[in-house]
């Protein structure tokens, strides 16, 4: 083995980068053996030195992350802080000085993540960030390694466990949105803001990076369309539960038929009971890849928390000291299709429409005309009367995302309808 260590800064030690630190200075023999030279711990850059944090060595504690990484001499830098600056600045710094860098990032991976490949390119490093989706499930290696060799066409995830906690709470509960919300929040899983997570824009930063990797093409949050679950009431639970679905904040990506273009969304959707990600509970996040030669497969672990995190990095971290022991740097991006991602309006699945309708003769005539006249083609129609009114929940076929949105503002406009009470899509038949 060789005797020189690997130098490594940490950029960050709240909970993730704690649990890093935990794990190099206890773990430091297997590491050593695994990478083929010891790891030593260099610096860690944070914003509050005097804050306690258990084990981690106070000597190596500096407030000037810009110096840490600057140094000169770092093999790999270890980025925990999130956000996009000074962290996009911070990362540049260490790949301009001759460091690798591993990030948990997704915000500045879904955001920037081209610019930032081409720089680590431009100077003979590695950029790696398993930790960005997903926690300590493995999706970024295997989807750009293992399945390098195939055609992946979908990729189908619940990549949040803070909604996926709301939604699950709802369903067993019977809870409204707002109870569950402050159930998750009284446990820990949502933050004292939760809008990250309930707005979608976590998971619409996920899917961004996945579905960049899955089709080796570019994508930002900014081409992901996104919904949260806000908006999602105990009756859609219920009018899911009565379809034999459930509810869960899906991202997903798709190759378009025709092999020409790629879309990316995030919004609640219902799934049949009998699909694998029904069964996916509490906070774990999991995820389908559907690939040519493959078929499909399933990704299933906890998706956030500090040790399931640190394990993502320090992956990462191993991969990135062996490729700098042998002079050279793992699989980097692959954009090479140059696929362009396409608006929501484009993509094809089903709905469910719940409506408030007057019960009276021809409501129901005149509510199919509408979505006849949009091309849209219904499967089912349920309705229930009550005093004078009705509630009518139409199920339809696969249809145009564009479509569905026409037909939605005709019903809209017809006397006849009070209300358009909920659409969701329904996915994973
Ligand atoms: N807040 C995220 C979640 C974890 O609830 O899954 C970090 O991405």
């Amino acid at each position: 083995m060789r005797t020189r260590p690997l130098k490594v800064a940490l950029l960050g030690c709240g909970v993730v980068g704690s649990e890093v630190t935990r794990i190099i200075t206890t773990q430091s023999h297997d590491l050593a053996e695994r990478i083929g030279a010891p790891i030593e711990l260099a610096g860690i850059a944070v914003r509050r030195p005097n804050r306690v944090r258990e084990g981690v060595p106070t000597e190596l504690l500096t407030t000037d992350a810009t110096a840490l990484v600057k140094r000169g001499d770092l093999d790999v830098v270890v980025e925990v802080i999130g956000g996009i600056e000074p962290v996009r600045t911070l990362i540049t710094t260490a790949f301009e000085h001759g460091a690798s860098v591993v990030s948990a990032n997704k915000a500045l991976l879904a955001a920037d993540g081209a610019s930032l490949h081409a720089k680590a390119v431009e100077h003979g490093v590695d950029l790696y960030y398993e930790a960005a989706v997903a926690g300590a499930i493995p999706l970024i290696r295997p989807l750009r390694e293992s399945l390098a060799g195939d055609k992946v066409n979908r990729v189908l995830g619940i990549v949040n466990g803070t909604t996926n906690f709301i939604l699950d709470k709802m369903d067993s509960s019977g809870a409204g949105y707002s109870e569950a919300l402050d159930e998750a929040t009284a446990l820990g899983y949502a933050e004292a803001d939760p809008t990250a997570d309930v707005e979608g824009f976590d998971a619409a930063a996920k899917a961004a990076i996945l579905a960049g990797i899955a089709f080796h093409t570019r994508v930002t949050i900014d081409d992901v369309h996104r919904e949260g679950i806000t908006e999602v009431t105990a009756a859609d639970i219920a009018s899911a539960r009565n379809m034999g679905c459930t509810v869960k904040l899906l991202a997903i990506c798709e190759r378009a038929l025709d092999g020409r273009s790629v879309t990316a969304r995030v919004h609640p959707a219902m799934i049949p009971l009998s699909h694998p990600l029904a069964s996916v509970r509490e906070a774990y996040n999991a995820v389908f890849v559907e690939a040519e030669a493959a078929g499909r497969l399933m990704f299933y672990g906890p998706g956030a928390g500090g040790a399931p995190t640190a394990s993502a990095v320090l992956g990462d971290l191993v991969a990135a000291c062996r490729n700098k022991l042998a002079a050279t740097t793992g699989a980097g991006e692959s954009a090479y299709t140059r696929l362009p991602v396409s608006p929501m309006g484009d993509v094809v699945t089903r709905y469910h429409i719940s409506l408030d309708v007057a019960d009276k003769p021809g409501v129901l005539a005149q509510v199919a005309t509408v979505f006849a006249e949009h091309d849209v083609s219904i499967d089912t129609v349920r309705q229930q009367g009550k005093d004078g009114e009705a509630s009518l929940v139409v199920v339809t076929h696969r249809a145009l995302d564009a479509a569905l949105s026409a037909t939605v503002s005709s019903l809209r406009k017809l006397d006849t309808v009070r209300g358009v009470a909920s659409i969701m899509r329904v996915e994973g038949e």
